[in-house]
């Protein structure tokens, strides 16, 4: 019986390639699986292989074998048919030997066959929602916002968590559009780069929302930035907001979060790219009022109407370019770059804005010879110092973490709603020249949403008392100081 089988599934050509197919894959999906087993790390495209590509080179080696055997029965009924009449359909013979033999060794092979496809299958399935897969697989394409991502606060979330979320409708949508991206990315069809907003992103409730509650008191935050000026020191200056993002407090919400109170709707009519935002209507549903505030022009055709959630303002959770004046100012202040070299933040931003480069290597080689040819000019003694080398990394780094010239992704392509500072954001709506009919503005008032405790300050006197600055020493303590200096270390 055995013998009739292999000689059936071996016996025509097509049907011996289907069989090489399944043996070399089950062979090969072993000897991976193992060598993981055993701690091998082959990073995301040993995944790639043992879970997509190889599972797929299987399933089709199932559909050729018996393909194979059909045609070889059909090629064989033909030349025996020369005798007989015509338009019989092949007997299925269980008196011969051969045929039960067929039958048996395909019935005995499909249990763990099938067992071994639905494993493969769920394997291959949850690891395509895999954050190494979404980010890695198409490491062109998703490059920018797996960068992006990996310096997020939600690197830990996993990109299947805002993108798909639970649920079984969207899993399937998931899928659908995921199969499409493989094809587009493996023909080449995708776009550069990839558009924003997401139109098909599924709403916060199924995703944030998992995590996060909407109606969440949060209060008011300290947000401190540190800037750096232009000037030979690069002197740090901090500005100080206290931003109310507020949240519902004794069913009451105020601040920020105001927005997202289930008590209310907002919707916004826009533009695709939700940079123009035309009339906004306020529905109150316990009151059962609407409010309409409308934009100075009306809304040309092509406009759309969204309804608002945390991706209108926190539409950069997990991938949020950067602009290069925050980039040299992180720099700065984590000490990728050193303080002391004279006008670091000016040369710093002229260097990253002044060109755009063709690729991640000629960026980074083309900036560290930029600023190292600044300081052989300007500052000869610092010139072949480490610091100007570091200077040189951290400057091509900021630029390679937001600019992929492949995606033909550039600084701030990719706007971040959150603030007004870089791009409208808040301001698209809080204009002062949205208005209702009878003249309620979206307001512009700066108390509505932070109050500034701070502004570019160098000695600002809250920022010390909240420790957030070092005080400058006071006259008298600066001598002390000097003298007992002198006086413990002659030597320098
Ligand atoms: C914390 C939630 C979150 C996580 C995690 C997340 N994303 Fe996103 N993603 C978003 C939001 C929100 C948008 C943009 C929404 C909008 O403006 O329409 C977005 C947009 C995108 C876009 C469209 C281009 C753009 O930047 O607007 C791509 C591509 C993308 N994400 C890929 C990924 C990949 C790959 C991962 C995992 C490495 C990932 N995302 C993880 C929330 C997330
Ligand atoms: C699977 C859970 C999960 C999901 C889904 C999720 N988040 Fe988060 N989010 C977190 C965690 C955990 C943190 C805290 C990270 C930390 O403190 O480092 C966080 C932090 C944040 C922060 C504060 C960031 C900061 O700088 O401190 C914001 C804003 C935020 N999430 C918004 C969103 C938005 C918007 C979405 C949907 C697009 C989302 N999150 C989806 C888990 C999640
Ligand atoms: C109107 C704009 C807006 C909307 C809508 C919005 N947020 Fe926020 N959210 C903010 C701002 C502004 C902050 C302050 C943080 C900052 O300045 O980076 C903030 C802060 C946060 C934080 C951090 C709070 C902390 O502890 O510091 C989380 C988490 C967050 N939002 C989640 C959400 C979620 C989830 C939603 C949707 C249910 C949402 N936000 C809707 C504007 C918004
Ligand atoms: C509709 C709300 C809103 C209004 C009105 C508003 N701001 Fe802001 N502003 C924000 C948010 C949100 C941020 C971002 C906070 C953060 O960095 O986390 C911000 C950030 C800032 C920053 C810090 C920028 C930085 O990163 O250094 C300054 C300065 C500022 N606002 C000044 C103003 C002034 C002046 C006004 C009044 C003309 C004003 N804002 C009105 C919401 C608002
Ligand atoms: C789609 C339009 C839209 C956007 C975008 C928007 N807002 Fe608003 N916001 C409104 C409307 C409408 C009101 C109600 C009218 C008012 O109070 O000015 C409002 C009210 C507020 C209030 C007062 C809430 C209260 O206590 O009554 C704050 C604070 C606020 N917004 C902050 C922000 C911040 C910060 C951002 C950006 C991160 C932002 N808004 C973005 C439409 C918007």
């Amino acid at each position: 019986m055995i013998k009739h089988f292999f000689a059936a599934i071996t016996g025509n050509v097509i049907s011996l390639i289907g069989t090489l197919m399944i043996a070399l894959s089950l062979l090969f999906i072993g000897a991976l699986l193992i060598m993981q087993a055993m701690g091998f790390q082959g990073g995301a495209y040993l995944g790639i292989v043992t879970f997509v590509l190889l599972p797929m080179v299987f399933l089709a080696g199932i559909i050729v074998v018996p393909l194979g055997i059909w045609l070889q029965k059909r090629r064989d009924a033909k030349a025996a048919a020369e005798g007989r009449p015509v338009g019989h359909l092949p007997i299925v013979d269980l008196n011969k030997e051969s045929t039960r033999g067929i039958l048996l060794g395909f019935v005995a092979l499909s249990v763990p066959i099938i067992a071994l496809a639905a494993g493969l299958t769920f394997k291959a399935v949850h690891y395509m929602d895999s954050t190494e897969f979404c980010g890695m697989a198409c490491h062109k394409v998703m490059q920018p916002e797996y960068t992006a991502f990996q310096r997020s606060p939600h690197v830990r979330v996993g990109c299947a968590g805002c993108h798909i979320g639970p649920g079984a409708e969207w899993f399937v949508k998931a899928k659908i559009s995921g199969s499409w991206q493989l094809i587009a990315v493996a023909f080449d069809l995708y776009p550069r780069p990839i558009p924003t907003p997401v139109h098909s992103l599924r709403p916060a409730n199924g995703t944030c929302e998992q995590c996060h509650w909407p109606t969440k008191f949060v209060g008011e935050r300290l947000k401190v930035r540190t800037h750096y000026t232009d000037d030979e020191t690069n002197t740090e200056v901090k500005t100080a907001l206290m931003v109310k993002v507020g949240g519902s407090e004794g069913g009451e919400s105020h601040g920020i979060h105001w927005h997202v109170d289930p008590k209310h709707t907002i919707r916004y009519l826009s533009d695709p790219t939700r940079e123009t935002i035309y009339d906004i209507e306020l529905t109150d549903q316990a009151e059962g009022t609407t409010k309409v505030y409308k934009a100075a022009e009306g809304a040309p055709a092509g406009s759309e109407w969204r309804t608002m959630d945390c991706v209108d303002c926190h539409n950069r959770p997990a991938h949020n370019y950067r602009s290069p004046q925050y980039e040299v100012d992180l720099a700065l202040s984590e000490g990728r770059i050193d303080k002391t070299l004279p006008y670091i933040k000016r040369e710093g931003m002229r260097i990253l804005t002044e060109k755009e480069y063709p690729s991640h290597e000629e960026a980074r080689a083309g900036i560290a010879d930029a600023v190292k040819a600044f300081y052989v000019q300007n500052y000869p003694d610092r010139a072949g110092s480490p610091e100007v080398e570091a200077a040189g990394k951290a400057l091509g780094d900021a630029y390679c973490w937001n600019n992929f010239p492949q995606m033909k992704v550039t600084w701030n392509l990719y706007p971040n709603h959150i603030g007004h500072k870089d791009t409208p954001g808040c301001f698209r709506c809080h204009d002062n020249k949205h208005k209702t009919d009878t003249g309620e503005k979206v307001g512009k008032k700066c108390g509505t949403c932070h109050n500034i405790v701070a502004e570019e300050e160098s000695d600002s006197k809250l920022l010390q008392e909240l420790g957030l600055q070092e005080a400058p020493p006071e006259p008298a303590a600066a001598e002390q100081g000097t003298a007992t200096e002198a006086a413990t270390s002659p030597a320098t």
